[in-house]
């Protein structure tokens, strides 16, 4: 019963598009259990790039099975862009092979109508949501007014569900939000206009996923966002509005928590954050910048350029505590070449007091100041590093230093965005 989840360990935008492509090719099924197109998973095969929202990331194998789990929300016209761009490269030549979960949530336009007031409405105090409707689709589910993959296939309840919905949604926008009300009939008929499409796609994917598992079948579930944008075990408000961690994994594709074999935590050698909140280890100056323009941190769904700073180990033990992972795999260390020192931050320091945990409160998270070790730098270029020997002495002491701070091994380690610049020190799909 291999399934093993792949999940981010910082603000997301850790790389797990490119690794859990290259898992993928060990893998029969890939699922994504949260989230929804406020993930950007870029990656580049043969020197070509692709961006992906929604599909997880397993599309660009052939005959590999998808599947968009329970707990992910869908906006059903960017699935059919990207559906569309998808066919475009030659991937997903028939609708099986993409699976949809009937008890998925819809994102409907009222939804970003919201979202997006929202923030306008908060001027400096903001999220920095990615705008695409995330939170208030979350809010519906919850208060159990959303409107799930199923009965949008039936039209009488969709109808029904759509007007008594929107009544409130349109008081709620005008009043509050002192926007303009959204028509119904122009979105009951753009939505139906989405049925014929996404029905051949439509099945209980958590029979599915089961059955597969008890037919030995491999799957990979793939996480969006990062355990720090977690709505528990994050940086609360400054989250996302599902939860990313591990076990959001079952309750998200609807498999049992002892079918899962392992997890994989993808971090970046450096942190990253898109959007407002606390960020421990950022560097406001030209380090940051530099980070900025040598990871290319512009992020995948909005453009914002991404907050940059230093490895947080506070933070991925905290990511590595909450989800069981087994091992990590290292993306961009190649972006570090040529700075020297290079910093990793062991705890922090609050009012007198070494703190070893992320704490919870927002006034310490504010007041906190990291404290850092240092490690030399290298000034070798990484990217045709296959192995850990083939990386110059500093980079390999680096990446042994995380897994001590860290107090989880390396299973690999990306040199550069390509397929093949990677090291591969551990395969978590073998041993099952
Ligand atoms: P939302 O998910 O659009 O509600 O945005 C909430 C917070 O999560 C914002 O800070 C976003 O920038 C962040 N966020 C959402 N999705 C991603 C992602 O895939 N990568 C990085 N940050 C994300």
């Amino acid at each position: 019963m291999p399934a093993v989840v792949v999940v981010g360990a910082q603000w997301g935008d850790e790389g797990k598009g490119k690794i859990v492509d290259i898992l993928a090719e060990h893998a029969d099924i890939i699922a994504r259990y949260q989230g929804g197109n406020n993930a950007g998973h870029t990656l580049v095969v043969d020197g070509r790039k692709t961006v992906l929202h929604l599909v997880p990331s397993g599309v660009l194998h052939a005959g590999k099975v998808c599947v968009i789990g329970n707990g992910v929300v869908i906006d059903p016209g960017v699935l059919f862009t990207e559906i569309d761009e998808l066919r475009r490269r030659g991937c997903l030549p028939h609708d099986g092979l993409l699976k949809i979960s009937d008890r998925a949530h819809l994102i409907m336009p009222y939804h970003r109508a919201i979202d997006q007031a929202r923030e306008r409405l908060r001027g400096e105090g903001r999220i920095g949501t990615t705008g695409r409707g995330i939170g208030p689709t979350y809010e519906d589910k919850m208060a159990r007014i959303g409107i799930r993959v199923a009965d949008f296939l039936d039209d009488e309840f969709f109808a029904a569900a759509l007007r008594s919905t929107m009544e409130e949604k349109n008081a709620y926008l005008r009043a509050m939000l002192k926007e303009q009300a959204l028509d119904f009939d122009g979105i009951l008929a753009e939505y139906r206009g989405f049925r014929a499409r996404l029905a051949p796609h439509v099945t209980d994917t958590g029979v599915y996923l089961h059955d597969a598992l008890r037919g030995s079948r491999r799957v990979l579930l793939e996480g969006g966002q990062g355990t720090l944008l977690d709505v528990d075990h994050g940086t609360y408000p400054y989250v996302t509005s599902s939860n990313t961690v591990a076990g959001a994994a079952c309750t998200g594709t609807g498999i049992a928590p002892q079918q899962i074999s392992g997890v994989i935590g993808i971090v970046k050698a450096y942190t990253t954050r898109v959007g407002s909140g606390p960020f421990p280890t950022e560097l406001n100056d030209a380090l940051g910048k530099k980070l900025q323009q040598d990871g290319d941190e512009f992020g995948a769904t909005t453009g914002r350029p991404r907050r940059c700073g230093w490895f947080d180990a506070v933070v991925v033990r905290h990511a590595v505590r909450l989800n069981g992972m087994r091992g990590l795999a290292l993306t961009k260390l190649d972006v570090l070449t040529g700075l020297d020192p290079i910093r990793i931050c062991t705890a922090y320091d609050f009012d007198g007091h070494r703190l070893h945990e992320f704490p919870a409160s927002s006034a310490v998270l504010r007041g906190l100041r990291p404290v850092y070790e240092e490690l030399p730098g290298w000034r070798e270029p990484l990217n045709r590093a296959r192995s850990l020997d083939d990386l110059p002495a500093n980079a390999q002491a680096y990446v042994r230093r995380l897994e001590e701070v860290t107090g989880a091994p390396m299973m690999m380690v990306s040199v550069g965005a390509g397929r093949t610049e990677t090291i591969l020190l551990a395969n978590p799909f073998d041993g099952h």
